[in-house]
């Protein structure tokens, strides 16, 4: 049995362009038709939760887009997920769906319902992590969307790649670990990711078959790439995405091929036959919403069945209150190979 849902509960605020992070007390939303209310029993912390202040200028800002917890109420209409249910689902930048805080909401098609056997703290570490290379990689070709590759549940999504190699910028990001078991999926072979000495195990664990270390030249990463292939790269998927490493990755690219890149679009000197497709991983903006509906539909399945493994997590303590100390974390590029993950219901009393 759940407890009632509250009427109040606790949520976390960018107060102003430069901080600071305030706990208030927020009304709960009711779930609207097709809606559903989320307990949330654990959220992660992404970059872009400290990069938001960049892109929306309206403060008090609710922040948090990833979230864990359980089903404690349902709309009209809803027939994919009932009252108790556990879930994840990755939530938006407004006081309705922002993840940092004790109660959610969310479209019920933009949920995917997790096995018992996984702790709510690494289903947090999913949604939008896995969001990014699903939508960059097999997403719809559209601004802001995807490479339209064909996805692993559709018809050939098994067979179109395999044996094509895949360049993979990033190998430990949880972004990177995602992209991987993506190109494990799909059979890209070899899988090629770059990362640093001391995460050459974990690169290999979700399924790259050659890493190459981050810190190489352009020129030295493009010629070790050739020594492990000579057949064209023509998928890349950069999850680090700085300047150097764009550059990198396109001067790698075959002709014909395509490298997704998950921040602004850096190349300087481009070429009409290699694309550049810049992906915002969000279900919750209309170019991505209906090739959303259709991952999260699929993605129960992969995570039952073991294919998508969540990435290693870190629990910060404080409940929101922690999440300020974490974010300073993720700028500073300190957080490394894992996800930073907060309890919400562990905030302390206001
Ligand atoms: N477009 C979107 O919608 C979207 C969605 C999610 C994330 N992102 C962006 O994707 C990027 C990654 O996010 P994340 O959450 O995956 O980050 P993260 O897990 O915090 O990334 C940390 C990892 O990045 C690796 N790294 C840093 N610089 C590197 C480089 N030059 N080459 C190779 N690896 C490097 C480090 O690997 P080593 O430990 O091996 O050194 C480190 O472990 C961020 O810029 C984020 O804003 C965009």
């Amino acid at each position: 049995m759940l407890p009632p849902v509250a009427t109040q509960h606790k949520a976390l605020f960018l107060e102003s362009e430069n901080g600071p992070y305030i706990v208030k007390n927020v009304k709960t939303s009711d779930p609207g038709p097709g809606e559903v209310l989320v307990k949330v029993e654990a959220a992660s912390l992404n970059p872009v939760d400290w990069k938001i202040h960049n892109f929306i200028k309206e403060f008090p800002l609710p922040i948090g887009c990833d979230s864990a917890g359980v089903v404690a109420q349902v709309g009209e209409g809803v027939t994919r997920v009932q009252v108790g249910d556990r879930v994840a689902h990755q939530g938006g930048y407004a006081v309705r769906i922002a993840t940092f805080q004790e109660y959610t909401i969310i479209d019920e098609e933009l949920v995917v319902k997790i096995p018992d056997s996984m702790s709510f703290d690494q289903a947090a570490s999913i949604p939008v992590a896995v969001a990014a290379p699903a939508i960059g990689l097999y997403g719809d070709k559209v601004p802001l969307g995807g490479a339209g590759l064909i996805a692993p549940w559709q018809h050939g999504g098994h067979t179109e790649y395999a044996k094509k190699p895949i360049l993979v910028m990033g190998g430990a990001s949880s972004v990177g670990q995602y992209a991987i078991q993506f190109a494990t999926i799909s059979r890209f072979s070899p899988i090629i990711t770059t990362v640093s000495p001391e995460n050459k195990d974990l690169a290999a664990s979700t399924g790259a078959t050659h890493t190459l270390g981050r810190s190489l030249s352009p020129s030295t990463l493009a010629d070790a790439v050739v020594a492990i292939t000579s057949d064209p790269i023509t998928v890349v998927f950069d999850a680090i995405s700085t300047p150097e490493t764009q550059e990198a990755a396109y001067k790698i690219l075959a002709p014909g091929g395509t490298l997704v890149v998950v921040q602004d679009e850096a190349i300087k000197t481009k070429q009409d036959d290699k694309k550049v497709v810049r992906v915002i991983a969000s279900g919750h903006i209309p170019a991505n919403a209906r090739f959303a509906k259709d991952l999260y539909a699929h993605l129960g399945d992969a995570l039952a069945s073991g294919e998508i493994k969540p990435c290693e997590v870190e629990i910060l303590p404080g409940g929101l209150n922690g999440v300020a100390e974490g974010l300073e974390r993720l700028k500073n590029g300190t957080v490394r190979a894992k996800k930073l993950v907060i309890r919400p219901p562990e905030t302390s009393d206001l």
